[in-house]
């Protein structure tokens, strides 16, 4: 009998024991202890579980190839404090986030963007948050379809690393000295929780500040359009009329098919172009890419950009000089002008030494233009994951 009693409450004492092992284990889905989040809390917004950057890519994407870029969530989330830390900039007044705002697809709104101490940049900031950067994620700049990856509109930085290294040098920019960055967040609280869940151990580098700023901005993945959601039902990928679009829309696409794809693309997710002229001037003052390969083939030469969330990212162009959709439509339907270098598809066939004018009507370019707004993401910009973690 009583080994009996015993024996049940040896059970009893089993079972509770198993059950508050498996709330422990449960409760070790929390990623910080309590102390880590408290000290975290004291200025960070983040979530005590896990933060999924995985991303999920639509069916026409993996039916191409493309493949998810794989996130250390760890190192995404430390990125992403690095983004929105003002600390990256010498005296603390800029932030990565400053000029490239999760609302304006990771963008700003202006044709130059103000530096640390108010100076402007060179050039209109890039949206961020598009396809092209993930693409990055096949490391040291190669990417998928033998297509290497290069950042700023010049093409100069191979890799989000170069890139990050360069903008927070940058004399206009963030001013900061690498070395000093480093030891500026070394010791500092958050970090030293945040660079240990990422990396194992406390220990700032370079490497590590600017592997996690690449990991946050390869998550950034915009998928989520109306366009992506008619391509992936569509049976002729980009060609014909898309179920899911108006009329107008549907008019737009086979313009932008016909004029625009041979730089932009069809599947506004593969780039056919790198780089090219789009004559804007006859002369540049900024050369492009001709700055940096001192090639006069390469004078005006700039990246062609991706147009995801385009109607999110005015002012555009390489100097924001085009502050409207309709400035830019008009530029290539009247506007262009006969560079030594002007793109061959964009000069009259008939006479290449002249541009091409397309003589598009009023609705053919708003048609256009309403293609450009199915291109925007509806998540990208709402994203909490992707939003200020400060207080
Ligand atoms: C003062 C404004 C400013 C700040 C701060 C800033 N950027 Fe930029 N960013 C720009 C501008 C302007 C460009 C385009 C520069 C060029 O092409 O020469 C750019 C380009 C980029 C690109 C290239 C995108 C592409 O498609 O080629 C990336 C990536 C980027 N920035 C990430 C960052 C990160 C990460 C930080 C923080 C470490 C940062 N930026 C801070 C203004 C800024
Ligand atoms: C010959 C290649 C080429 C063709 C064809 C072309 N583009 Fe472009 N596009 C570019 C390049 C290069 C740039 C960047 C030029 C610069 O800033 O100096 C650009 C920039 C743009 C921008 C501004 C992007 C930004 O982020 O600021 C938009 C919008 C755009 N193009 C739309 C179109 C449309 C619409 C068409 C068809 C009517 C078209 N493009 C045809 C190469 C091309």
């Amino acid at each position: 009998m009583k080994t009996k009693t015993l024996l049940s409450l040896v059970l009893i004492l089993a079972f509770t024991l198993s059950s508050c092992l498996k709330d422990n284990v449960d409760v070790s889905y929390s990623i910080y202890t309590d102390d880590e989040y408290e000290t975290l809390s004291s200025i960070l917004n983040l979530p005590n579980n896990k933060i999924d950057y995985l991303v999920k890519l639509p069916a026409h994407m993996s039916e191409i190839g493309m493949v998810s870029p794989s996130i250390d969530d760890a190192k995404a989330t430390l990125g992403r404090v690095l983004f929105y830390d003002t600390k990256l900039s010498k005296n603390e007044a800029v932030s990565c986030a400053s000029c490239h705002k999760q609302e304006l697809a990771f963008s700003d709104d202006k044709a130059l963007s103000e530096g640390f101490e108010g100076e402007l940049t060179f050039r209109n900031s890039l949206a961020l948050g598009s396809v092209p950067n993930f693409k990055s994620s096949y490391g040291g700049g190669s990417s998928l379809f033998g297509v290497n990856q290069q950042f700023f509109w010049d093409e100069r930085a191979h890799s989000i690393r170069a890139q990050s290294v360069q903008t927070i040098q940058d004399d206009i920019e963030m001013g900061m000295d690498m070395s000093e960055l480093v030891t500026r967040l070394s010791g500092v609280d958050y970090y030293d929780i945040l660079f240990t869940k990422a990396y194992g151990n406390f220990n700032v580098t370079e490497q590590k500040i600017t592997d996690a700023l690449e990991e946050f901005i390869n998550a950034m993945v915009s998928v989520n359009t109306r366009f992506d959601d008619a391509m992936d039902i569509s049976q002729n990928g980009a060609e014909g009329n898309f179920a899911l679009f108006n009329a107008e829309e549907n008019l737009g696409k086979a313009l932008f098919i016909q004029h625009c794809s041979a730089c932009h693309g069809t599947n506004m997710s593969v780039s056919p172009r790198s780089v090219a002229n789009n004559g804007l001037e006859i002369d540049y003052e900024d050369k492009g890419v001709g700055n940096i390969t001192l090639n006069e083939e390469d004078e005006g030469k700039f990246k062609v950009p991706f147009l995801r969330n385009i109607a999110l990212t005015a002012p555009y162009m390489h100097d924001g000089r085009f502050a409207t959709l309709e400035e830019v439509v008009e530029h290539y339907n009247s506007g262009i002008k006969p560079h030594a270098n002007l793109d061959d598809t964009l000069r009259d066939l008939l006479n290449p030494a002249y541009p091409k004018r397309l003589n598009l009507s009023d609705d053919e370019k708003d048609a256009l233009i309403a293609f450009l707004h199915t291109l925007t993401d509806r998540e990208l910009m709402a994203d909490a994951k992707f939003a200020d973690p400060f207080k």
